[in-house]
């Protein structure tokens, strides 16, 4: 079966405490000190084009990520796979005028492999209303939205969704004892500190993060 982000989302849809619902929006919450992070309706008309460009790249990226694992592990030892993925020269999308920009692409999780991937504080909230979600039996947003404020800087606009883990993924992020030695040998000697194993399938992974700014209004003329 071709195996898209839509059927890793959908595959956490299976998850009896996991029901991927548009409507479900997290409660507002403001957390004090700096930088200032504020929940946002993913359905507020004021953040559409916002929202619509970061879901456009997040399954763009969630696609490409994907299509990568399918593509390099066709034409590859599993072991020399690791060293290939994932997205390693994925450009950050052009700027169009009068166009959201998308100033990063983040994917995260409450247990990373690579460092560089370790959710930040903004990450944390979002990683930890899912995480609370999930075990209470409530149902996912299908987006989170989140507005970050620090003084002196453009507001920063983040857009996250979660992501599940599929059968294939298993080679390198399922349980440690069955993950083929070569692989092993690799993640030893690349991530030390690799705390992305023992995921079943349809598990939950994660989330990928789009950060955006808003246009800047037209000049006058
Ligand atoms: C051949 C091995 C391999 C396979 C297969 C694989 N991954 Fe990974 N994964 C890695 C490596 C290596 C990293 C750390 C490097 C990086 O930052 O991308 C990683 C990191 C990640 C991260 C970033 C968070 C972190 O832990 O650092 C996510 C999310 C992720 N993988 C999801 C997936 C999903 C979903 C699949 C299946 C569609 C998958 N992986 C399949 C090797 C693999």
């Amino acid at each position: 079966m071709k195996t898209t982000l839509f059927s890793i989302l959908l595959a956490l849809g299976c998850l009896p405490a996991a029901i991927i619902a548009r409507a479900a929006n997290p409660p507002l919450v403001v957390v004090p000190g700096e930088p200032k992070f504020t929940w946002i309706e993913s359905d507020d008309p004021a953040v559409a084009d916002l929202v619509r460009t970061g879901e456009r790249h997040i399954d763009h990226v969630g696609g490409s990520l994907i299509g990568e694992v399918n593509r390099v592990l066709a034409k590859n030892s599993a072991g020399a796979a690791v060293d290939l993925l994932h997205l390693r020269n994925y450009p950050l999308p052009k700027s169009l005028e009068g166009q959201p920009h998308v100033t990063a692409i983040k994917r995260t999780s409450l247990r990373v492999r690579n460092p560089v991937n370790a959710p930040d504080e903004g990450d944390q909230l979002v990683l930890a209303l899912i995480r609370d979600r999930m075990s209470e039996g409530l149902s996912l947003p299908e987006l989170l939205v989140q507005r970050v404020d620090r003084p002196g800087l453009p507001v920063e606009w983040r857009v996250s969704k979660p992501i599940g883990v599929a059968t294939r993924c298993l080679t390198c992020h399922g349980d440690k004892e069955q993950i083929p030695l070569d692989v092993q040998a690799v993640l030893e000697l690349r991530y030390p500190e690799d705390r992305a194993t023992g995921y079943t399938s349809n598990q939950w992974r994660g989330v990928i993060r789009i950060s955006l700014e808003k246009p800047a209004p037209p000049a006058a003329k």
